[in-house]
């Protein structure tokens, strides 16, 4: 029986849990023993979170679902709850994360999950889908969860649906924690169309790394925009209003880095990314 564990019981990793439960035994684990209230459309679960720092198990499958920004303070923990054929997925936003993994048995998912936790209770929007690459081993595990709603999808094109859905986070996770406003805000003209620049600068870089996209990206990513409720936020909205880090160098930080490889004039990415990064300045 394979033993599952997720880390990080947040929006992304309590929902996992929860649709792993159903069918296979599985330990949430968080900084420390809790209970968790998921609110779902089917209704309250309370989902039981065990202590990182104290566990002494290994797992078969572990789901890695904490911040990008918090990836290298829990590999020590991850390291001890791994055996030889433990296979790691790190349910995050942004790319480059998996240079993190060196000795790791990795994969990175592409997560279409929505959710947000306040304090103890973590609410789902919608969406339960994990993009993976498009292997054996994600096709096997697939099969030992099609009994949940997780839908765990192996892409032969996961390259490109990674670089979309950094497409995605670049252009509304920049607009809403610079403006400190909810996804409604790229109703604003001014607002659209510094957005729709930024995209049109992402996908430069991206075409410039190998991922083509064609000219219709910028409308469908904003056409995904106004499905958003109005006063959603973005994780890195919700981060800047708390004041703590944001996944920056795994999102704007990896384009601007890749542009400059690239020889990509982004002049717009440079703006939000020195505004980014002043926020970020000596913040821990
Ligand atoms: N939320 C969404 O709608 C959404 C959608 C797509 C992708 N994502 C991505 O998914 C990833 C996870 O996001 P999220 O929204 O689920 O974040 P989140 O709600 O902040 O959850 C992260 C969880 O990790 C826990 N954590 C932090 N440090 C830990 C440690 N050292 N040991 C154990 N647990 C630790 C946090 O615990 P504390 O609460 O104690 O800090 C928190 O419960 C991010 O990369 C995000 O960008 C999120």
């Amino acid at each position: 029986m394979t033993k599952y564990a997720v880390i990080g019981p947040g929006a992304v990793g309590t929902v996992i849990a929860h649709e792993i439960s159903r069918v296979h035994d599985v330990t949430l684990f968080g900084r420390q023993e809790q209970q968790v209230l998921l609110q779902t459309v089917d209704g309250e679960y309370k989902i039981n979170v065990s202590s990182l720092v104290l566990n002494d198990a290994t797992f078969d499958v572990i789901f890695v679902a904490v911040k990008a920004t918090k990836l290298k303070s829990i590999l020590p923990a991850l390291q001890n709850m791994c055996h030889s054929k433990s296979q790691v997925i790190l349910c995050q936003n942004g790319i480059g994360q998996l240079e993190l993994m060196d000795g790791f048995n990795a994969v990175q998912a592409v997560v279409y999950i929505s959710g947000q936790k306040t304090a103890d209770r973590v609410r789902h929007f919608q969406d339960k889908k994990l993009i993976v690459p498009n292997t054996t081993a994600m096709h096997q595990m697939r099969s030992d969860l099609h009994m949940t709603e997780l839908e765990l999808t192996p892409d032969t094109d996961y390259d490109r649906q990674s670089w979309f859905k950094l497409l995605v986070n670049l252009g509304i996770n920049s607009v809403t924690a610079l403006t400190k406003n909810t996804a409604h805000v790229v109703e604003l003209p001014v607002v659209k169309s510094l957005t729709e620049q930024l995209l049109v600068e992402g996908i430069a870089v991206a075409e410039a790394a190998g991922h083509s996209f064609n000219s219709d990206t910028v409308n469908d990513i904003m056409a995904i925009y106004s499905t958003y409720d109005p006063l959603m936020g973005t994780s890195m909205y919700y981060d800047t209003l708390a004041g703590v880090p944001i996944e920056y160098d795994f999102i704007q930080g990896t384009v601007k880095q890749i542009a400059v490889r690239h020889h990509v004039q982004t002049p717009v990415l440079d703006v939000c990314c020195a505004l980014l990064e002043g926020y970020q300045y000596e913040r821990l």
